[in-house]
């Protein structure tokens, strides 16, 4: 295991292809390889780990850390110990101590077409009166404050709030059911909540508050309840015991000014659950100076944020996207964050680009699947805006197959802006593998190499690298500032999560297995396949989903596809494909799909059946819910369907299967 390639460390010149980075954008990049310089990537290199040390400059310190690294308790890594600071303070009043307290911070931009800007200033005022009235209801330092809000300005003022406080906050995303809410306040034993009445859903009022309810009604401890009246006049705003206005409480503290709390580098900045390969949902713990040293470097690094910038992150806050890249990344760094609480086709298709131009959005930050949606849509929705703001698009959350990319670079960026295909996890807390935009050459369909200071590696079942070109498990063979340092649920759950399968702890030897299958080429760049659970054995050949999907998602009308598994006598598993197509399935669409994917990885990976479907179903927060194609594939009972965002699909894929 000591023999490492080093992937990534020949980062390949740029070689005159249409995917160098474009001069306009590197002449201006905030990170270059300058002439005069050793590459970035060998600076790290060279002087690891105390390379980090750029990452936590970009930070304001109450108190100089005296180690950048302490792995003395390996896999329970320390970074930057003996340093203290407050998230709220670098997020905010350092900008205005440096004059800055007219410029925007977030531009919220709400369902119904309502604006508001939030300078530096309003941020701080807004902060600092939740922060007073968080206290007053009792929060202390380390208290799990839990946030369940849509995207409305109030979630982002109620984590800095908490931060300001040293109080740990728990978002939890709108869209989860008052089951799941109270799972994760038990899990947390968390006794306050934030939320609110309700919210507009594509042009309907919601109920949010009744959800809060009957979780509050499930959990065993008392919760203090603040809720955010989103609604006015369109839901009556009745508050029961322990409920408080957010509004109201906030007038009580108007101007008041809240100490921000130094915090240890090491404790908690927030929780945030996600979903593990089994059981219970895992609350991962993130740290105050690792996770916004990291944050910072990449926002800066990566997305290339500047403080003149207006950038858009086009996720959920609800989601460690948002968290990180929408929150306190470009709020760390002093730059304009848009913040949008509708969704891309409301009221019409071309809201995103209404947005970008009406702002002139510098950067734009999505999903695949929501490109894949534009590219259903078509081009008339983005011609009608100019999107010429745009200096660089990024993308994030699964892999982008080529023709979105190209999609993307050519009828958003308008072939001008790189873009950045960025790898990471929740548990990863910051952007681990992707191009530099100033540096590295695109290659679509691949991530690109690990970031300067990042080491990856792709390893088979017994921890060993594989060739380039050959699939593996993408591990982490090193640990970095911004990775999780527990679970919630305990150092237990934590190790045999991520750290038992590839490491060696006879010899101190420390691999942290992402749960994703990947391959590297010869240049160091990774292209990502799927999770390890989205590994399909066919006939006893280890196949992705994810790359068949890749395949079928190259054919000339497809717009969508999600691929499982179907148990079989025959080959023991089955490969089944559903689309939803951009125009007619029944002009030999079905044949090129089988064409495609036989060119692309061999006719062992044709699927069986290929059942056409108007869309996928997909969960509140955009994600495909395979396991449920997987019921439907084999015909089995299928469970709740309640947190789909399109329900009434599920009938219509099983006569559709049926007719197959
Ligand atoms: C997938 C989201 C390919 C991957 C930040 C990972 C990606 C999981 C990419 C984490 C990418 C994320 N290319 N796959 N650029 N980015 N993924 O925790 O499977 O919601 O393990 O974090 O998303 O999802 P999570």
């Amino acid at each position: 295991m000591d023999d490492r390639n080093g992937w990534g460390r020949n980062r390949p010149e740029p070689t005159g292809s249409p995917h160098d980075p474009p001069t306009s954008f590197v002449e201006q990049a905030t990170v270059t390889n300058a002439a005069d310089d050793e590459p970035l990537d060998a600076q790290f290199e060279d002087a690891w780990p105390a390379c980090w040390e750029r990452a936590a400059d970009l930070l304001s310190w109450d108190e100089a850390y005296d180690t950048v690294l302490d792995d003395s308790n390996a896999p329970f890594y320390r970074w930057f110990t003996g340093g203290e600071l407050n998230a709220s303070y670098n997020c905010i009043d350092r900008h205005l101590e440096a004059g800055r307290k007219n410029h925007a911070a977030i531009r919220w931009e709400g369902k119904r077409g309502e604006r508001e800007t939030y300078t530096y200033q309003d941020l701080f005022v807004a902060v600092n009166e939740f922060a007073a009235a968080l206290r007053e209801l009792g929060v202390e330092a380390d208290d799990v404050v839990t946030i369940y809000l849509p995207m409305i300005p109030e979630l982002p003022i109620a984590m800095l709030a908490c931060a300001r406080i040293g109080a740990p906050h728990s978002v939890v995303f709108a869209g989860l059911s008052a089951d799941a809410l109270a799972t994760r306040m038990d899990a947390a034993d968390s006794e306050y909540l934030v939320t609110c009445d309700g919210y507009y859903r594509r042009g309907d009022a919601f109920n949010q508050k009744s959800k809060a309810d009957n979780a509050r009604l499930a959990v065993e401890q008392d919760v203090e309840t603040v809720v955010v009246d989103r609604l006015g006049e369109e839901l009556p705003h009745v508050l029961g015991d322990d409920e408080w206005d957010y509004h109201d409480l906030c007038a009580e503290f108007a101007g008041a000014s809240v100490e921000p709390v130094s915090r240890d580098a090491e404790d908690m900045l927030f929780l945030m659950y996600t979903s593990g390969t089994t059981g219970d949902p895992k609350g991962v713990v993130h740290s105050t100076g690792g996770y916004l040293a990291q944050i910072a470097w990449t926002a800066r690094s990566v997305l290339d944020i500047q403080p003149a910038d207006t950038y858009w992150c086009a996720a959920d806050i609800g989601w460690i996207t948002g968290h990180s890249y929408i929150v306190y990344g470009p709020l760390a760094l002093g730059t304009t964050t848009v913040m949008y609480e509708g969704t891309p086709d409301y009221p019409d298709r071309d809201r995103l680009w209404e947005i970008i131009d009406r702002n002139a959005v510098d950067i734009f930050y999505t999903a695949p699947t929501a490109v894949r949606a534009f590219m259903k849509w078509g081009t008339e929705y983005p011609d009608r805006h100019d999107l010429s703001s745009l200096r660089l698009l990024g993308s994030v959350g699964e892999p982008i197959s080529p023709r979105p990319w190209r999609w993307y670079y050519e009828h958003i960026g308008d072939g001008e802006c790189p873009i950045v295909d960025t790898w990471w996890q929740t548990e990863t807390g910051a952007i681990m593998v992707s191009t530099l935009p100033g540096v590295d050459p695109m290659k679509p369909g691949a991530a690109g190499p690990p970031l300067p200071g990042i080491e990856v590696a792709v390893v088979d079942e017994d921890g060993n690298e594989v060739d380039p070109g050959k699939a593996g498990y993408l591990t982490i063979p090193r640990p970095w500032p911004a990775m999780a340092r527990t679970l919630y649920d305990g150092d237990e759950r934590y190790r045999a999560e991520y750290w038992d399968r590839f490491s060696d702890p006879d010899a101190d030897d420390w691999w942290y297995f992402s749960g994703d299958t990947a391959s590297v080429d010869d240049d160091g760049y990774v292209t990502v396949l799927g999770r390890v659970d989205d590994v399909i054995n066919v006939a006893s050949q280890r196949l992705s989903t994810m790359e068949i999907e890749s395949a079928i998602a190259e054919v000339d009308g497809v717009a969508e596809t999600a691929v499982v598994g179907r148990s079989s006598e025959r080959r023991g598993t089955e490969i089944y494909a559903y689309v939803s197509a951009a125009g007619d399935p029944s002009d030999g669409l079905r044949e090129r799909i089988l064409e495609s994917v036989a060119d692309a990885i061999g006719p062992i990976a044709t699927p069986e059946a290929v059942v056409f479907t108007p869309e996928l179903p997909k969960t509140r927060s955009g994600k495909i819910m395979r396991r449920l194609l997987e019921d439907i594939a084999n015909g089995e009972e299928l469970g709740d369907t309640s947190a789909l965002r399109n329900p009434e699909i599920v009938g219509e894929i099983q006569s559709e299967r049926d007719r197959s």
